[in-house]
């Protein structure tokens, strides 16, 4: 374990096979957190497709917050600091100053009360980030050590690819958690997940700990998914978390109220279900 002192648990969220749930999951873990439990957050947004941030902010704050010469995206914490200085184009200095910008100029304040959630919003650009260039790999760490200090819990939201960015990702991160469609062909990659993971950790040197499995997606009357569920209860009793979320239509509508399902749909099932799991990722996650 890195742990740095006073630093909050650094927690990424990451699956290889793609929509799983695992930025519904995040964005909704990460308010509740917030929200419900008055915890200090931010999420990170490290997907080219920027669904987290879509999720969060509204189209005008969201474009707003791209056109600003002050305000800083994911990119900028990845990108080399002398693209900043000079345009490629004009060769004149860039407008944006990143080597002397502080956290606030990163983030986009989400929800502020006794709890805060912050996000580091994510853009297409993103993708025109070279894995060739030295140490980028290193970079979101380093940012999160220097700048992240005051959160709680710093959830990052990984892209369902093994690329530089979930690279990044693990590296900065304390723990991981792997959010899991119940039908048999998505469990087959969770196996590759973890091979993966040990050979990346065991070549950086790191330790990264797993916070358990979460079903998403659920339809309870399948028999089929049921099945799916049953046997890796069985192979995993500790990992896999008692609480799921199910599938439903509210909460891919959530997503376009830029609102998390308990918000959205406070007295609904899927609520309760969301702020299940959070209250089992605030046991497994709490005494580190
Ligand atoms: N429990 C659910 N019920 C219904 N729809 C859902 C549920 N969870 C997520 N969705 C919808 O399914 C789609 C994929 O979900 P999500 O973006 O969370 O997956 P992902 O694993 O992050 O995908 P990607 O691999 O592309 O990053 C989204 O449109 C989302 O709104
Ligand atoms: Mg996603």
């Amino acid at each position: 374990m890195r742990k740095v002192p006073d630093m909050g648990q650094v927690i990424s969220f990451i699956n290889m096979k793609g929509g799983v749930g695992k930025t519904t999951l995040v964005v909704n873990v990460a308010y509740a957190l917030a929200y419900k439990h008055d915890k200090k957050v931010l999420l990170v947004d490290v997907d080219p497709q920027f669904n987290a941030s879509t999720y969060l902010m509204k189209e005008k704050q969201y474009v707003k917050h791209m056109n600003s010469d002050t305000k800083h995206t994911i990119v900028d914490i990845f990108k080399p600091k002398y693209a900043d200085r000079f345009s490629t184009v004009t060769g004149k200095k860039g407008k944006k100053k990143k080597h002397k910008a502080s956290l606030s100029h990163y983030i986009f304040t989400v929800y502020e009360n006794d709890g805060r959630l912050d996000l580091i919003p994510s853009e297409l650009n993103l993708m025109i980030i070279q894995a060739s260039e030295r140490m980028t790999e290193n970079k979101l760490r380093n940012f999160l050590i220097e700048k992240a200090t005051q959160y709680d819990y710093i959830l990052i939201d990984c892209p369902p690819t093994i690329s530089i960015f979930t690279q990044a990702a693990i590296l900065a991160s304390d723990k991981y958690l792997v959010p899991i469609k119940p039908d048999p062909l998505s469990t087959i990659g969770l196996p590759l997940l973890e091979a993966w993971l040990e050979d990346f950790t065991d070549n950086a040197g790191i330790t990264v700990a797993c916070v358990g499995i979460v079903f998403c997606f659920v339809r309870s009357r399948t028999l089929q998914m049921q099945a799916v569920m049953e046997d890796l209860r069985k192979q995993r009793p500790d990992e896999v978390f008692d609480s799921h979320l199910g599938l439903s239509i509210r909460v891919s509508e959530s997503v376009e109220r830029h609102l998390p399902v308990f918000r959205y749909v406070p007295r609904l099932k899927w609520a309760g279900q969301i702020l299940d799991i959070t209250e089992e990722f605030l046991n497994r996650t709490s005494g580190d």
